[in-house]
């Protein structure tokens, strides 16, 4: 991996306060290593007591609306996450795809927004079961880029993070073969290269559908494999920071 790798937690709909303790000791033991970079992605209820809590891992939102304010009831937007202490967003999961209706316009429009906001973007794209089977997954996942990344990184790479989110590997236990990983990620650097030009070689990818301890070195090794998008293994200190050491963190 040309850079360091990028492990993100996401949290999805899960967690109190009594869990800050488990970002408490996330954050400490990202702190004991090095040569990786480390983010955690609470629920709303939690970015701003998180982002007070933690030192050296980064905190998000799991989404934003488009707009800056206004009527939009049950909303949170790009300047509040940044008001509450927030880094970065994901956006675009296909748990929002799938239980909102999120489309491509719309995630383009909240990254646009989010960007504006000062906020860096963790885009998320993926195919279903059904079109990897039609044999259509690279041709999903290209359109999904197409219709979601913004038009231009105003400040660079670092801006723009793409998960490459199997919908079937989410939850499931099931990951796909490394063949499979790595065209993916072979095929999403040539679409941001198209994009991006320069900057778009440099815009880490991330792999993220049932990442584990017991997996995470074997996913971590693929080209074009920048980092992972962590669910249920992020939700503790002991699962997430295991697959933390597997991505090549020293330990001092
Ligand atoms: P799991 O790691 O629980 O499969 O979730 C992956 C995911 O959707 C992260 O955004």
């Amino acid at each position: 991996m040309a850079q360091q790798p990028f492990i993100v937690g996401n949290w999805k709909m899960n967690g109190t306060r009594p869990l800050l303790a488990e970002a408490r000791a996330i954050d400490r033991g990202a702190g004991r290593r090095s040569g990786v970079r480390v983010a955690l992605a609470p629920p709303f209820t939690l970015v701003m007591a998180m982002a007070e809590a933690l030192g050296e891992v980064a905190v998000g939102g799991q989404d934003c609306h488009a707009a800056p304010s206004g009527a939009h009831t049950g909303d949170v937007s790009a300047p509040m996450l940044v008001d509450a202490g927030a880094q970065f967003v994901i956006l675009g999961h296909s748990e929002r795809r799938a239980d909102h209706g999120e489309t491509d316009e719309q995630v383009r429009a909240k990254a646009d927004a989010a960007i504006e906001a000062g906020l860096s973007i963790i885009v998320c794209v993926g195919e279903t079961e059904a079109q990897r089977d039609a044999g259509d997954a690279e041709g999903v996942v290209a359109a999904q880029l197409e219709g979601s990344l913004p038009a231009a990184l105003p400040e660079g790479a670092s801006e723009l993070t793409v998960a490459y989110e199997p919908v079937w590997a989410i939850g499931t236990g099931r990951v796909p073969a490394v063949a499979d990983v790595s065209a993916m990620h072979a095929r999403i650097r040539q679409e941001l290269v198209t994009r991006y030009g320069e900057a778009g070689a440099d815009v880490a990818i991330l792999y993220g559908g049932s990442v584990n301890a017991a997996n995470a070195a074997e996913l971590l090794a693929v080209p074009e494999v920048g980092g992972a998008l962590v669910g249920g293994a992020s939700l503790t200190a002991d699962s997430f920071l295991a697959i933390v050491l597997a991505a090549g963190a020293d330990q001092d």
